[in-house]
Protein backbone atom coordinates (compact mmCIF):
# COMPACT_ATOMS: atom_id res chain seq x y z
CA UNK A 1 0.00 0.00 0.00
CA UNK A 2 1.10 3.80 -0.94
CA UNK A 3 1.85 5.57 2.17
CA UNK A 4 0.27 8.01 1.09
CA UNK A 5 -2.97 6.39 1.12
CA UNK A 6 -2.37 5.12 5.02
CA UNK A 7 -4.96 6.26 7.31
CA UNK A 8 -3.92 7.77 10.64
CA UNK A 9 -5.04 4.62 12.29
CA UNK A 10 -3.38 2.39 9.95
CA UNK A 11 0.02 4.53 10.04
CA UNK A 12 0.58 4.05 13.49
CA UNK A 13 -0.67 -0.03 13.21
CA UNK A 14 2.39 -2.28 13.80
CA UNK A 15 0.27 -5.28 13.43
CA UNK A 16 1.53 -5.24 9.60
CA UNK A 17 -2.32 -7.46 8.70
CA UNK A 18 -2.64 -7.41 5.17
CA UNK A 19 -6.06 -7.46 5.47
CA UNK A 20 -8.88 -6.58 8.22
CA UNK A 21 -8.09 -4.58 10.60
CA UNK A 22 -7.53 -5.58 14.17
CA UNK A 23 -9.82 -5.24 16.49
CA UNK A 24 -8.94 -2.38 19.23
CA UNK A 25 -8.91 -3.81 22.61
CA UNK A 26 -9.91 -1.59 25.48
CA UNK A 27 -9.97 -3.50 28.97
CA UNK A 28 -8.59 -6.74 30.43
CA UNK A 29 -10.17 -9.04 33.31
CA UNK A 30 -9.11 -12.52 33.73
CA UNK A 31 -9.20 -14.49 31.01
CA UNK A 32 -11.67 -12.06 28.90
CA UNK A 33 -10.92 -9.10 26.79
CA UNK A 34 -12.73 -6.11 25.37
CA UNK A 35 -12.53 -4.16 22.48
CA UNK A 36 -13.95 -1.20 21.22
CA UNK A 37 -17.03 -2.58 19.08
CA UNK A 38 -18.38 -4.17 22.50
CA UNK A 39 -17.39 -7.06 21.69
CA UNK A 40 -15.92 -9.77 24.53
CA UNK A 41 -13.28 -12.67 24.32
CA UNK A 42 -12.21 -16.06 26.10
CA UNK A 43 -8.49 -15.55 25.93
CA UNK A 44 -7.59 -18.84 25.74
CA UNK A 45 -3.86 -18.30 24.90
CA UNK A 46 -2.81 -15.28 26.51
CA UNK A 47 -1.84 -13.14 23.52
CA UNK A 48 1.55 -15.52 22.81
CA UNK A 49 1.35 -17.49 26.65
CA UNK A 50 1.84 -14.17 28.62
CA UNK A 51 -0.91 -14.40 30.89
CA UNK A 52 0.02 -16.53 33.66
CA UNK A 53 -2.58 -15.07 35.91
CA UNK A 54 -4.91 -13.58 33.45
CA UNK A 55 -5.64 -9.69 32.37
CA UNK A 56 -5.05 -7.27 35.34
CA UNK A 57 -4.87 -9.69 38.07
CA UNK A 58 -5.81 -7.92 41.23
CA UNK A 59 -2.27 -8.50 43.36
CA UNK A 60 -0.38 -7.69 40.47
CA UNK A 61 -2.00 -4.46 39.91
CA UNK A 62 -2.23 -3.85 43.09
CA UNK A 63 2.13 -5.04 44.09
CA UNK A 64 2.66 -2.57 40.94
CA UNK A 65 0.78 0.28 42.69
CA UNK A 66 2.53 -0.10 45.75
CA UNK A 67 6.32 -0.58 44.04
CA UNK A 68 5.60 2.31 41.64
CA UNK A 69 5.39 4.97 44.95
CA UNK A 70 8.48 3.13 46.41
CA UNK A 71 11.18 2.89 43.90
CA UNK A 72 10.94 1.62 40.10
CA UNK A 73 14.40 1.96 38.55
CA UNK A 74 17.81 1.42 39.98
CA UNK A 75 20.70 0.59 37.33
CA UNK A 76 22.51 -2.41 38.01
CA UNK A 77 26.37 -1.22 38.23
CA UNK A 78 25.14 1.69 41.25
CA UNK A 79 22.74 -0.68 43.48
CA UNK A 80 21.07 -3.89 44.34
CA UNK A 81 17.75 -3.67 45.67
CA UNK A 82 15.44 -5.68 47.70
CA UNK A 83 12.60 -6.54 45.01
CA UNK A 84 15.35 -8.03 42.79
CA UNK A 85 16.80 -10.25 45.71
CA UNK A 86 13.69 -11.45 46.90
CA UNK A 87 12.46 -12.43 43.35
CA UNK A 88 16.12 -14.19 42.63
CA UNK A 89 15.82 -15.89 46.38
CA UNK A 90 11.87 -16.97 45.45
CA UNK A 91 13.23 -18.24 42.10
CA UNK A 92 15.62 -20.31 43.75
CA UNK A 93 13.36 -21.62 45.97
CA UNK A 94 11.38 -23.56 43.26
CA UNK A 95 14.32 -23.92 40.92
CA UNK A 96 15.41 -27.81 40.48
CA UNK A 97 19.03 -28.56 41.67
CA UNK A 98 21.37 -26.36 42.26
CA UNK A 99 20.16 -23.73 40.02
CA UNK A 100 19.85 -20.59 42.12
CA UNK A 101 21.42 -17.51 40.63
CA UNK A 102 19.00 -15.55 38.68
CA UNK A 103 19.84 -13.05 36.27
CA UNK A 104 17.07 -10.65 35.26
CA UNK A 105 15.98 -9.07 32.15
CA UNK A 106 12.74 -7.86 30.09
CA UNK A 107 12.23 -10.15 26.90
CA UNK A 108 12.73 -13.72 26.40
CA UNK A 109 14.79 -13.18 23.58
CA UNK A 110 17.40 -10.95 25.93
CA UNK A 111 16.89 -13.73 28.30
CA UNK A 112 18.39 -16.15 25.53
CA UNK A 113 20.53 -13.60 25.28
CA UNK A 114 22.21 -13.47 28.53
CA UNK A 115 22.38 -17.45 28.96
CA UNK A 116 24.68 -17.18 25.47
CA UNK A 117 26.38 -14.24 26.91
CA UNK A 118 26.82 -16.59 30.41
CA UNK A 119 28.00 -19.75 28.26
CA UNK A 120 31.12 -17.59 26.49
CA UNK A 121 32.19 -16.15 30.12
CA UNK A 122 31.80 -19.38 31.60
CA UNK A 123 34.23 -21.46 29.35
CA UNK A 124 36.42 -18.35 28.51
CA UNK A 125 36.97 -18.57 32.34
CA UNK A 126 37.72 -22.05 31.96
CA UNK A 127 40.33 -22.12 30.09
CA UNK A 128 38.58 -23.06 27.19
CA UNK A 129 37.99 -19.98 25.11
CA UNK A 130 37.18 -21.49 21.60
CA UNK A 131 33.95 -23.08 22.64
CA UNK A 132 31.56 -19.87 20.95
CA UNK A 133 29.59 -21.66 18.76
CA UNK A 134 25.48 -22.82 19.85
CA UNK A 135 23.39 -25.87 18.72
CA UNK A 136 19.71 -25.91 19.32
CA UNK A 137 16.59 -27.69 17.80
CA UNK A 138 15.79 -27.36 13.85
CA UNK A 139 12.48 -26.90 14.66
CA UNK A 140 12.45 -24.54 17.53
CA UNK A 141 12.05 -20.58 18.65
CA UNK A 142 13.97 -18.66 21.02
CA UNK A 143 13.52 -15.24 20.11
CA UNK A 144 13.98 -12.27 17.84
CA UNK A 145 17.48 -10.40 18.32
CA UNK A 146 20.02 -11.70 16.06
CA UNK A 147 21.65 -13.72 18.86
CA UNK A 148 18.08 -15.69 20.16
CA UNK A 149 17.35 -15.84 16.26
CA UNK A 150 20.68 -17.59 15.62
CA UNK A 151 19.75 -20.07 18.14
CA UNK A 152 15.79 -20.22 16.43
CA UNK A 153 14.49 -22.41 13.18
CA UNK A 154 13.88 -21.96 9.82
CA UNK A 155 10.70 -20.40 9.93
CA UNK A 156 11.93 -17.18 11.80
CA UNK A 157 15.55 -16.34 10.09
CA UNK A 158 14.11 -16.17 6.21
CA UNK A 159 14.51 -12.56 5.75
CA UNK A 160 17.23 -11.79 7.96
CA UNK A 161 19.87 -15.30 7.22
CA UNK A 162 22.57 -13.21 6.14
CA UNK A 163 22.87 -11.27 9.72
CA UNK A 164 22.89 -14.49 11.79
CA UNK A 165 25.37 -16.96 13.06
CA UNK A 166 25.45 -20.21 11.11
CA UNK A 167 24.90 -22.45 13.91
CA UNK A 168 24.40 -26.41 13.77
CA UNK A 169 20.85 -27.29 13.83
CA UNK A 170 19.94 -30.48 15.74
CA UNK A 171 16.77 -32.56 14.48
CA UNK A 172 14.03 -32.82 16.31
CA UNK A 173 14.17 -36.48 17.63
CA UNK A 174 11.70 -38.81 18.32
CA UNK A 175 13.00 -40.71 20.46
CA UNK A 176 15.97 -40.30 23.58
CA UNK A 177 18.31 -42.54 21.96
CA UNK A 178 18.04 -40.72 18.58
CA UNK A 179 18.19 -37.22 20.09
CA UNK A 180 21.47 -38.41 21.87
CA UNK A 181 23.32 -39.48 18.92
CA UNK A 182 21.86 -36.62 16.44
CA UNK A 183 23.18 -34.09 19.09
CA UNK A 184 26.50 -36.13 19.79
CA UNK A 185 27.05 -35.84 15.59
CA UNK A 186 26.70 -32.58 15.96
CA UNK A 187 28.80 -31.44 18.39
CA UNK A 188 31.69 -33.70 16.84
CA UNK A 189 30.61 -31.95 13.49
CA UNK A 190 31.65 -28.67 15.00
CA UNK A 191 34.46 -29.89 16.88
CA UNK A 192 33.80 -30.36 21.07
CA UNK A 193 36.06 -27.72 21.72
CA UNK A 194 34.15 -25.12 19.41
CA UNK A 195 30.34 -26.06 21.14
CA UNK A 196 29.85 -23.42 24.33
CA UNK A 197 25.81 -24.70 24.80
CA UNK A 198 23.18 -26.74 23.63
CA UNK A 199 19.32 -24.84 24.34
CA UNK A 200 16.15 -27.12 23.94
CA UNK A 201 12.52 -25.80 24.58
CA UNK A 202 10.77 -28.31 27.04
CA UNK A 203 7.95 -28.13 25.20
CA UNK A 204 8.33 -26.81 21.88
CA UNK A 205 5.88 -24.32 21.77
CA UNK A 206 5.00 -21.81 19.29
CA UNK A 207 7.53 -23.25 16.48
CA UNK A 208 5.81 -26.65 16.90
CA UNK A 209 2.21 -26.34 18.79
CA UNK A 210 3.14 -27.67 22.29
CA UNK A 211 5.12 -30.71 21.37
CA UNK A 212 6.56 -32.76 24.17
CA UNK A 213 10.22 -34.20 23.97
CA UNK A 214 10.20 -37.50 24.32
CA UNK A 215 10.76 -39.86 27.26
CA UNK A 216 14.44 -39.76 28.36
CA UNK A 217 15.12 -37.33 26.33
CA UNK A 218 16.24 -34.68 28.42
CA UNK A 219 18.40 -37.25 30.26
CA UNK A 220 20.01 -38.60 27.56
CA UNK A 221 20.79 -35.30 25.81
CA UNK A 222 22.20 -34.37 29.25
CA UNK A 223 24.65 -37.20 29.63
CA UNK A 224 26.05 -36.06 25.69
CA UNK A 225 26.31 -32.51 27.53
CA UNK A 226 28.29 -33.71 30.04
CA UNK A 227 31.02 -35.95 28.05
CA UNK A 228 31.73 -33.18 25.73
CA UNK A 229 31.46 -30.05 27.98
CA UNK A 230 28.95 -28.36 26.91
CA UNK A 231 26.26 -26.37 28.65
CA UNK A 232 22.63 -27.61 28.89
CA UNK A 233 20.22 -24.26 28.72
CA UNK A 234 16.28 -25.03 28.91
CA UNK A 235 14.51 -22.37 27.09
CA UNK A 236 11.57 -22.04 29.21
CA UNK A 237 10.25 -18.65 28.53
CA UNK A 238 6.69 -20.44 27.96
CA UNK A 239 6.72 -23.13 30.28
CA UNK A 240 7.71 -22.01 33.54
CA UNK A 241 6.12 -21.20 36.66
CA UNK A 242 3.36 -23.70 36.55
CA UNK A 243 2.70 -23.33 32.92
CA UNK A 244 3.12 -27.49 32.29
CA UNK A 245 1.57 -28.36 35.82
CA UNK A 246 4.93 -28.36 37.41
CA UNK A 247 7.24 -25.27 38.47
CA UNK A 248 9.56 -25.90 35.68
CA UNK A 249 8.68 -27.52 32.50
CA UNK A 250 12.17 -29.74 33.20
CA UNK A 251 10.24 -30.96 36.19
CA UNK A 252 8.97 -33.68 33.79
CA UNK A 253 11.88 -34.77 33.29
CA UNK A 254 14.54 -36.54 35.06
CA UNK A 255 17.36 -33.80 34.20
CA UNK A 256 18.49 -30.70 35.37
CA UNK A 257 19.98 -28.17 33.05
CA UNK A 258 22.78 -25.97 34.02
CA UNK A 259 20.66 -22.84 32.64
CA UNK A 260 16.76 -22.03 32.89
CA UNK A 261 15.91 -18.88 30.61
CA UNK A 262 12.13 -17.24 31.65
CA UNK A 263 10.16 -14.63 30.57
CA UNK A 264 6.51 -14.12 29.26
CA UNK A 265 4.62 -15.01 32.74
CA UNK A 266 6.81 -13.46 35.10
CA UNK A 267 5.98 -9.94 33.87
CA UNK A 268 2.34 -10.87 34.95
CA UNK A 269 1.28 -9.37 31.76
CA UNK A 270 1.86 -5.86 33.15
CA UNK A 271 5.44 -5.43 32.67
CA UNK A 272 7.83 -6.96 30.48
CA UNK A 273 10.26 -9.42 32.42
CA UNK A 274 12.44 -12.23 32.08
CA UNK A 275 16.08 -13.80 33.33
CA UNK A 276 17.60 -16.79 33.49
CA UNK A 277 18.61 -19.28 36.53
CA UNK A 278 22.20 -21.01 36.32
CA UNK A 279 23.74 -23.33 38.90
CA UNK A 280 25.99 -22.33 41.59
CA UNK A 281 28.92 -24.19 39.98
CA UNK A 282 28.67 -21.29 37.05
CA UNK A 283 27.79 -18.87 39.71
CA UNK A 284 31.12 -19.27 41.38
CA UNK A 285 33.53 -19.73 38.21
CA UNK A 286 31.92 -16.34 36.46
CA UNK A 287 31.55 -15.07 39.71
CA UNK A 288 35.48 -14.77 39.00
CA UNK A 289 35.41 -12.76 36.08
CA UNK A 290 37.35 -9.45 36.05
CA UNK A 291 34.73 -7.60 35.09
CA UNK A 292 31.88 -9.87 36.95
CA UNK A 293 29.14 -10.53 34.59
CA UNK A 294 29.59 -7.85 32.08
CA UNK A 295 26.05 -8.60 30.34
CA UNK A 296 23.08 -6.54 30.73
CA UNK A 297 20.42 -4.05 29.47
CA UNK A 298 19.50 -1.06 31.34
CA UNK A 299 16.40 -2.66 32.53
CA UNK A 300 18.74 -5.62 34.10
CA UNK A 301 16.56 -6.09 37.40
CA UNK A 302 14.71 -3.16 37.70
CA UNK A 303 13.14 -2.97 41.00
CA UNK A 304 9.44 -2.41 39.34
CA UNK A 305 9.76 -5.28 36.88
CA UNK A 306 11.43 -7.73 40.21
CA UNK A 307 8.30 -6.47 42.36
CA UNK A 308 5.54 -7.67 39.64
CA UNK A 309 7.44 -11.12 39.59
CA UNK A 310 7.43 -11.71 43.55
CA UNK A 311 3.66 -10.77 43.35
CA UNK A 312 2.79 -13.39 40.32
CA UNK A 313 5.13 -16.05 42.53
CA UNK A 314 3.63 -15.24 45.69
CA UNK A 315 -0.37 -15.85 43.50
CA UNK A 316 0.98 -18.72 42.55
CA UNK A 317 2.31 -20.52 45.58
CA UNK A 318 -0.92 -18.91 47.41
CA UNK A 319 -3.98 -19.87 45.26
CA UNK A 320 -1.75 -23.47 44.50
CA UNK A 321 -1.93 -22.58 41.01
CA UNK A 322 0.52 -25.53 39.80
CA UNK A 323 -1.82 -27.89 41.10
CA UNK A 324 -4.52 -26.35 39.63
CA UNK A 325 -2.34 -26.12 36.05
CA UNK A 326 -2.45 -29.77 36.13
CA UNK A 327 -5.57 -30.23 37.40
CA UNK A 328 -6.87 -27.89 34.75
CA UNK A 329 -4.56 -29.54 32.21
CA UNK A 330 -5.95 -33.04 32.35
CA UNK A 331 -9.52 -32.42 32.38
CA UNK A 332 -8.98 -30.19 28.74
CA UNK A 333 -6.58 -32.97 27.12
CA UNK A 334 -9.57 -35.64 28.12
CA UNK A 335 -12.26 -33.14 26.70
CA UNK A 336 -9.95 -33.04 23.31
CA UNK A 337 -9.84 -36.41 23.11
CA UNK A 338 -13.06 -36.95 22.88
CA UNK A 339 -13.29 -34.05 20.60
CA UNK A 340 -11.28 -35.41 18.38
CA UNK A 341 -13.05 -38.97 17.98
CA UNK A 342 -16.26 -36.56 16.89
CA UNK A 343 -13.53 -34.10 14.68
CA UNK A 344 -10.81 -36.07 12.93
CA UNK A 345 -9.83 -32.36 11.49
CA UNK A 346 -8.23 -32.85 15.33
CA UNK A 347 -5.46 -35.32 14.44
CA UNK A 348 -3.36 -35.25 16.95
CA UNK A 349 -3.09 -33.53 20.65
CA UNK A 350 0.02 -33.20 23.13
CA UNK A 351 1.38 -30.77 25.32
CA UNK A 352 1.65 -30.49 29.45
CA UNK A 353 -1.03 -29.10 31.79
CA UNK A 354 -2.08 -25.76 30.53
CA UNK A 355 -0.15 -25.78 27.36
CA UNK A 356 -2.01 -28.41 25.11
CA UNK A 357 -1.13 -28.15 21.13
CA UNK A 358 -4.03 -29.99 18.42
CA UNK A 359 -2.01 -31.06 15.52
CA UNK A 360 -4.89 -30.35 11.86
CA UNK A 361 -4.69 -32.65 9.48
CA UNK A 362 -7.50 -33.45 6.58
CA UNK A 363 -10.67 -35.48 8.39
CA UNK A 364 -10.59 -37.72 5.34
CA UNK A 365 -7.14 -39.13 4.37
CA UNK A 366 -4.92 -37.40 7.59
CA UNK A 367 -2.79 -35.91 5.15
CA UNK A 368 -1.06 -32.89 6.10
CA UNK A 369 -2.64 -29.50 4.25
CA UNK A 370 -0.76 -27.20 1.83
CA UNK A 371 -0.02 -24.08 3.68
CA UNK A 372 -1.70 -22.47 0.82
CA UNK A 373 -5.04 -23.13 2.43
CA UNK A 374 -3.98 -21.56 5.26
CA UNK A 375 -6.00 -24.23 7.96
CA UNK A 376 -4.40 -22.70 10.88
CA UNK A 377 -5.63 -19.76 9.73
CA UNK A 378 -9.34 -20.65 9.15
CA UNK A 379 -10.16 -22.47 12.48
CA UNK A 380 -8.31 -19.31 14.49
CA UNK A 381 -10.40 -16.65 12.68
CA UNK A 382 -13.28 -19.25 13.03
CA UNK A 383 -12.41 -18.89 16.48
CA UNK A 384 -12.32 -15.10 16.76
CA UNK A 385 -15.18 -14.81 15.15
CA UNK A 386 -17.42 -16.59 18.23
CA UNK A 387 -15.19 -14.93 20.51
CA UNK A 388 -12.27 -17.28 21.42
CA UNK A 389 -8.66 -16.57 21.24
CA UNK A 390 -6.60 -19.30 20.66
CA UNK A 391 -2.87 -19.52 19.24
CA UNK A 392 -2.18 -20.43 16.04
CA UNK A 393 1.47 -22.52 15.04
CA UNK A 394 1.74 -23.62 11.34
CA UNK A 395 4.97 -24.81 10.95
CA UNK A 396 7.51 -26.17 8.65
CA UNK A 397 7.98 -29.72 9.67
CA UNK A 398 10.63 -31.54 8.18
CA UNK A 399 10.10 -29.70 3.90
CA UNK A 400 6.13 -29.91 4.83
CA UNK A 401 3.75 -27.57 5.79
CA UNK A 402 2.13 -28.87 9.67
CA UNK A 403 -1.10 -26.50 10.92
CA UNK A 404 -1.47 -26.88 14.90
CA UNK A 405 -2.87 -24.42 16.93
CA UNK A 406 -2.53 -24.15 20.53
CA UNK A 407 -4.20 -23.41 24.14
CA UNK A 408 -2.52 -22.13 26.86
CA UNK A 409 -5.28 -20.27 28.66
CA UNK A 410 -4.39 -17.92 32.10
CA UNK A 411 -3.60 -20.67 34.85
CA UNK A 412 -6.65 -18.92 37.13
CA UNK A 413 -9.07 -19.71 34.52
CA UNK A 414 -12.94 -21.18 35.73
CA UNK A 415 -13.50 -24.42 35.74
CA UNK A 416 -16.30 -22.42 33.87
CA UNK A 417 -14.76 -20.94 31.39
CA UNK A 418 -13.01 -23.96 31.05
CA UNK A 419 -15.98 -25.54 29.42
CA UNK A 420 -16.84 -22.45 27.77
CA UNK A 421 -13.70 -22.56 25.87
CA UNK A 422 -13.59 -26.38 24.81
CA UNK A 423 -17.17 -25.71 23.65
CA UNK A 424 -16.57 -22.51 21.42
CA UNK A 425 -13.01 -24.40 20.52
CA UNK A 426 -15.52 -27.44 18.85
CA UNK A 427 -17.91 -24.87 17.12
CA UNK A 428 -14.73 -23.60 15.36
CA UNK A 429 -13.28 -26.71 14.29
CA UNK A 430 -16.86 -28.38 13.14
CA UNK A 431 -17.36 -25.00 11.00
CA UNK A 432 -14.16 -25.70 9.61
CA UNK A 433 -14.60 -28.94 8.75
CA UNK A 434 -17.62 -28.34 7.35
CA UNK A 435 -16.00 -27.59 4.37
CA UNK A 436 -13.70 -29.58 3.43
C1 LIG B 1 10.28 -20.51 23.67
C2 LIG B 1 10.48 -19.04 23.46
N1 LIG B 1 11.70 -18.50 23.66
C3 LIG B 1 11.93 -17.19 23.51
C4 LIG B 1 10.93 -16.33 23.08
C5 LIG B 1 11.23 -14.87 22.89
O1 LIG B 1 10.60 -14.10 23.85
P1 LIG B 1 10.33 -12.54 23.59
O2 LIG B 1 9.34 -12.44 22.47
O3 LIG B 1 9.80 -12.03 24.90
O4 LIG B 1 11.64 -11.92 23.23
C6 LIG B 1 9.66 -16.85 22.85
C7 LIG B 1 8.56 -15.95 22.40
O5 LIG B 1 7.56 -16.36 21.90
C8 LIG B 1 9.43 -18.22 23.04
O6 LIG B 1 8.22 -18.75 22.79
Amino acid sequence: MEAANLTDAQRVDYSMTAGEALPVAVRGAGCRIETADGRSYLDACGGAMVMLLGHCHPRVVEALARQSQQLNFTYRFSFRNEPMLELAERIAGHAPGELEWSFFNSSGSEANESAMHLAVLYWELMGKPAKIEFLSRVTSYHGSTLGALSLSGSRWRAPFESLLHKYAAVPNAETAEQGAAELEAAILSRGADHVAAFIVEPVTGSSGGAVDLPPGYLRAVREVCERHQVLLVADEIITAFGRTGRWFGVEHHDAVPDVITFGKGIGGGVLPLSGMVATRAIREVVGGAPNGFSYGHTFSGYPLGCAVGCAVIDTIEQDDLVAEADRKGAVIRSQLEQMSARHPLMYALRGRGLLQGIELRHPDSGERFAASQRITGKVTAAARDRGLMIYPCPTPILNQHMDAVMLAPPLIISDDEVAEVLGLLEESVAAVEATL
